[in-house]
């Protein structure tokens, strides 16, 4: 009976305790809030609207969003989950997580904006990952990632749009947020390029639902190395091509439809002109 008093009382300090910081809150999106948990180096995530009643049904239930969170903190690119309370209604459920504030900051002028270069690389680095693990990860927007002070290192938030992928849905992921990362780099010819190979692939049916990330991301490597080498491979040019050898920086040609292209050699642009 004193035991039972003992746990009534301490929940009840519990919640007054969570009111008083639910007031002082670190963040808000559109399903929740976020404030500082009565456990010291913790806060809490806390869905304000009943999961059934949410306009959107792309969004995670917060017991979703948990366990995904959970796969990408066990890779260190997540805060740490540390519990998940769950009341009738769904209203007021909420998620434990460390706070990772005094290590991580936000990065970009406005939380609408998106990562931009090095950040975007990153972020779409540790979105790779994820994707080989199962998880696909969206909506990075700048409210959603944090930064190590120190390093750069991005941290994920929020995996409130977010999900399981698997087989030709992985590679695809996968795809996708690689070939960003490369845009992000500088390098776009190589995102479409990987982007187009992979595409090719899911439609021939060469990506198995039991293929690995692994297996995958192996055929990928190699065939990009193939289109490469391609591309470097000047065999393949037209003969008055070759003939004119290496300094030259545009050649027009017509083509049998009577277009025609002005072609930047030496890795430029093709472009068709007027
Ligand atoms: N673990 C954490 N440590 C420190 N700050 C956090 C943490 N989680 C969230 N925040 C802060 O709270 C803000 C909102 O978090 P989050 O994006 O997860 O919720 P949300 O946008 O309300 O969710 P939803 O988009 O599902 O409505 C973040 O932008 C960040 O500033
Ligand atoms: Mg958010």
């Amino acid at each position: 009976m004193l035991r039972k008093a003992g746990e009534i009382m301490a929940e009840y300090i519990r919640n007054g305790k969570l009111e008083a910081n639910r007031k002082n809150r670190i963040g808000a999106g559109a399903y929740g809030i976020v404030y500082e948990s009565d456990v010291p180096g913790n806060v809490m995530k806390e869905v304000i609207v009943p999961e059934s009643k949410q306009d959107y049904a792309a969004v995670n239930t917060l017991k979703d969003e948990t366990d995904l969170q959970a796969i990408a903190a066990e890779m260190g690119m997540a805060p740490r989950v540390a519990g998940l309370e769950q009341f009738p209604g769904g209203v007021g459920n909420r998620m434990e997580m460390a706070d990772v504030r005094e290590n991580y900051e936000p990065h970009g002028a406005v939380m609408q904006g998106w990562p931009e270069g090095m950040d975007a690389v990153r972020v779409n680095q540790q979105l790779g990952q994820l994707a080989l693990k199962g998880v696909r990860l969206e909506d990075r927007h700048n409210g959603n990632v944090l930064y190590n002070k120190t390093t750069g290192r991005p941290m994920q938030l929020d995996f409130g749009i977010a999900g399981r992928v698997e087989g030709s849905e992985k590679a695809a992921t996968l795809a996708m947020v690689t070939s960003e990362g490369f845009e992000a780099a500088g390098i776009p010819e190589m995102g479409n390029m990987l982007r187009d190979i992979v595409m090719d692939y899911l439609e021939g049916g060469q990506v198995e639902e039991k293929d690995t990330g692994t297996k995958i991301l192996e055929e990928l490597e190699q065939q990009l190395r193939k289109k490469k080498a391609a591309k470097e491979d000047k065999s393949n040019l037209l003969p008055s091509f070759r003939s004119l050898g290496g300094d030259i920086s545009k050649v027009e040609y017509k083509s049998a439809g009577g277009e025609t292209y002005k072609l930047f050699y030496g890795g430029g642009p093709l472009s068709k002109g007027a």
